[in-house]
């Protein structure tokens, strides 16, 4: 497959029928487009908003007038006329964007995808709104240009968008809506730099890593006879965010918080049996997120090193007392430029002759073969004997499709819409073992560690790698 950017004029994409019936056809078939909005944003659904025609530069949606969006009074109705009106400008903006997917809409599977953003709104309610509201948003085709080449060129796109509101031929209210909109590359640029990392770039880094240590923070709520690990760390590290987050993808997918038990449980075995195996060893955790687990676990001969963007890292300093355990380091890396060998190694205190305990959770599945090529690559350069990488990775046919299971299915949907997408998967670790000269020590599905049939707990797996 053909995998290389295409590099069409902007001006040409803008005006050409062609390009505006594939995007069309692509992005906005208007009823599953409806579904997507109203399953991102529950509200929408409640009033039963529905989009209605999108051009190029123009969209159009409608609020229907039903029980839950009827006027009783202006402060009922006007902020769901705002609501209504802020997704069609959004529209109108995102139809510049030949085939761009919008994070959170979109299900999007690479750095093309963009994020857009409501910066500041006003609207004016000319009269009550008595029947069903038509919002129209209109972007002038002499400012198409200058946005569409912004955005392709990677910079922040800001700009104000005039929605009217009618019901029938009646204006009823107008609004003005300033957005701004970026694609990833662009958001991404200081991503390696605290201070000016943008901050929706910071915040969309933490989610995922929030949605699973929210899904640990449920296994919480369990009696303490039922729950399978115990992790007093994970509901506050959660936070309100990781929590919601966890519940809103358990509806989709109820399977996920067991495999992430099943993952915990797993994974603390294995690394409690090797603390027990040596008399001192390293852990080098691989995108640590917020992960707990040595601050939970009481192993004591362990030298840990905590691999992760500077801003993930910054999370962890602010939570944890680190002069309660001096064991414990913070190492900046970003695993797409950096080989972990050579950051490991200008590290005074790391020890590369020790063994050494790899672990690379929720990690294997969000990365290209080259990057994964260079972890494994600089991995086994510092992988004495007696060491060996630990990760989980789901199956090629969950990152195809292929499963046939709805539930699995929901989940890479849920995940491409948040802008994390899952691009790797293995068939047979063998492959990769071979590869890089190592032996599988065991390869097991969650499922089987949690005593658990359904099918779905094959497509995610752990296994443990040693050095010849
Ligand atoms: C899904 S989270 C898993 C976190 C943790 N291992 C756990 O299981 O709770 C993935 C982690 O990888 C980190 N990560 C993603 N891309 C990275 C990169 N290019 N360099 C370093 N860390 C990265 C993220 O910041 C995040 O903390």
């Amino acid at each position: 497959m053909y995998n290389e950017p295409l590099y069409f004029n902007t001006a040409f994409l803008l005006h050409s029928i062609d390009a505006w019936e594939q995007d069309r056809k692509e992005r906005f078939n208007l009823t599953s487009l409806t579904e997507s909005f109203h399953e991102s944003v529950p509200a929408l659904d409640f009033i039963d908003w529905q989009i209605t025609a999108v051009e190029r530069g123009y969209a159009e949606t409608m609020l229907p007038l039903i029980p839950n969006s009827s006027n009783q009074y202006i402060a009922h109705q006007g902020p769901l006329m705002l609501l209504a009106a802020e997704y069609t400008g959004g529209l109108a903006l995102t139809s510049l964007f030949h085939l761009v997917p919008i994070i959170g809409f979109w299900p999007s599977i690479d750095n093309n995808a963009g994020y857009m953003w409501g910066a500041k709104a006003s609207i004016k309610w000319l009269t009550p709104s008595c029947h069903n509201l038509t919002c129209k948003a209109r972007i002038e085709k002499d400012k198409w240009e200058g946005l569409a080449k912004r955005f392709a060129n990677s910079n922040k796109v800001v700009v104000t968008i005039p929605v009217k509101m009618f019901n029938g031929e009646q204006l009823v209210a107008v609004a003005d809506f300033t957005y701004w909109a970026q694609d990833i590359n662009g958001l991404k640029r200081n991503a390696f730099d605290v201070e000016k990392i943008d901050l929706l770039y910071a915040h969309k880094t933490k989610t995922t890593a929030k949605l699973i240590v929210g899904l640990r923070a449920i296994e919480q709520e369990k009696t303490v006879e039922k729950r399978r690990f115990d992790d007093p760390y994970a509901f506050m590290l959660a936070g309100k965010h990781g929590i919601t987050l966890a519940r809103r993808f358990s509806i989709a997918t109820p399977q996920l918080q067991n495999m992430v038990a099943a993952r915990t449980v797993h994974l603390d075995e294995a690394v409690i049996q090797f603390s027990q195996e040596k008399s001192t060893f390293n852990v080098v955790n691989i995108g640590a997120g917020y992960d707990c687990r040595f601050w939970r676990l009481s192993i004591e001969n362990a030298f840990i090193y905590d691999l992760d963007l500077p801003v993930m890292l910054n999370e962890r300093k602010r939570i944890f007392d680190y002069s309660k355990k001096n064991t414990i380091r913070n190492i900046e890396i970003d695993l797409e430029i950096q080989s972990i060998d050579t950051v490991l190694r200008e590290i005074n205190s790391f020890d590369p002759s020790l063994p050494t305990f790899f672990i690379w959770e929720g990690g294997s599945m969000y990365f290209r073969d080259e990057n994964i090529d260079t972890i494994f690559t600089s991995i086994i350069k510092i992988m004495p004997q007696g060491s060996c990488i630990w990760f989980d990775y789901v199956s090629a046919a969950l990152i195809e499709d292929t499963t046939g299971i709805k539930e699995v299915e929901n989940f890479t949907r849920n995940m491409r819409k948040m802008g994390e997408p899952f691009i790797n998967g293995y068939n047979d670790i063998s492959v990769l073992a071979e590869k890089y000269h190592l032996t599988i020590q065991q390869d097991i599905h969650s499922g089987t560690v949690l005593d658990i049939e359904e099918d779905i707990y094959k497509h995610y797996g752990f296994c443990i790698l040693r050095g010849e």
